[in-house]
């Protein structure tokens, strides 16, 4: 019985494989050639992120985590008892535990991640540090549909779906907004949504904190490029790459570019690509938002903002939104 259910696996890990291969292709076929920021994080590009948001120039991080330990009682007052906290892409689930202190007595937190392992050691965790809160790790990429358990939601009074850390500015505007709906799909019509949005501040503070001085974001760029080595066997020669993050005001982004010091090619399954010096791979969008643009994108999903907070220099806001 065994024999047929390893075939079956390994079938499935290569044609998972072929599609990731045919992804990374389609985007490196586009101009500029594109490799998307999941790329990032395999577990040194983990570790690095962590050691980006502890960096002083990284400012999103800390202004967050201020407005929730300022905020959070305020919060936990409108989402009301027995919530059930849905959190895509948790991580290490840190700012949730501000939320989680301040509800009233939550029921379950579903924290979903596409990292198992961070996933798993997250919940245990949580579990020993809120016992009587029922934990439920969902290990999806969030980005594309998944199942949530059905037991832990059904005994709650509301679902509170909390996407904090500006991650929602990582994805173009068109799929913003649909992931914006998915969530409130999610929510249900009497759940919530609390949004963490970065906003639009000089550009000098923006560009400093994706390009700091000790080099740590162009690490986590660059490692975009081992991973694909690693992973898909891609040929990049990182050598030949620089960091560069300029802030894009047309399209009111940062974007993470590295760029060619050289004339370089590389390959992926047969087929080659080549940048000229100065040519660059787009590797990430960080959209900042005005709290207009951010009440805006949400009505496009169906949502209506019911309250804001912000830090004293209105560089960061929490959100609540509602279904519409
Ligand atoms: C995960 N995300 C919200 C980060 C950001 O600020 O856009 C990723 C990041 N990229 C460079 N530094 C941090």
């Amino acid at each position: 019985m065994k024999q047929p259910s390893v075939a079956f696996d390994t079938r499935r890990e290569q044609e998972a494989r072929q599609a990731r291969v045919e992804e990374v292709l389609a985007g490196l076929r586009e101009d500029p050639p594109r490799i998307s920021p999941i790329w990032f994080y395999d577990r040194r590009g983990s570790l690095l992120f962590e050691k980006i948001c502890e960096l002083p120039e990284y400012y999103p991080t800390r202004t967050e985590l201020g407005i929730m330990r300022v905020h959070a009682a305020d919060m936990a007052a409108l989402l009301g008892p027995r919530v059930a906290l849905v959190e895509p892409g948790s991580g290490a689930s840190l700012k949730t535990r501000l939320l989680l202190d301040a509800l009233d007595r939550p029921a379950a937190y579903v924290p979903v991640d596409i990292s198992g392992g961070h996933l798993m050691d997250a919940a245990r965790a949580l579990r020993q540090d809120y016992p009587s809160l029922r934990v439920e790790p969902v290990c999806a990429d969030f980005t594309r549909p998944f199942s949530l358990p059905a037991a832990p939601l059904r005994a709650t009074r509301r679902r509170i779906v909390y996407f904090p850390g500006s991650t929602i500015g990582n994805f173009p505007r068109d799929e913003a907004i649909e992931l914006l709906a998915r969530l409130r799909g999610i929510a249900g019509e009497d759940g919530a949504l609390l949004l963490g949005v970065d906003r639009v501040k000089p550009k000098a503070v923006m560009e400093r904190a994706y390009d700091d001085a000790a080099g740590v974001t162009a690490e986590f760029n660059l490692n975009a490029l081992l991973h694909l080595n690693r992973e898909l066997g891609t040929d990049f020669d990182p050598s030949a790459f620089g960091h560069r993050a300029p802030w894009v005001a047309e399209h009111s982004r940062i974007e993470m570019h590295l760029v060619a010091r050289r004339d370089t090619t590389f390959s992926l399954d047969g087929e080659s690509f080549g940048l000229a010096r100065g040519d660059y791979l787009l590797t990430e969008y960080s959209h900042k938002y005005t709290l207009e643009d951010a009440t805006a994108k949400a009505a496009a999903a169906g949502l209506t903002l019911r309250r804001a907070w912000s830090d004293p220099n209105e560089w960061f806001s929490v959100l609540l939104f509602e279904p519409a």
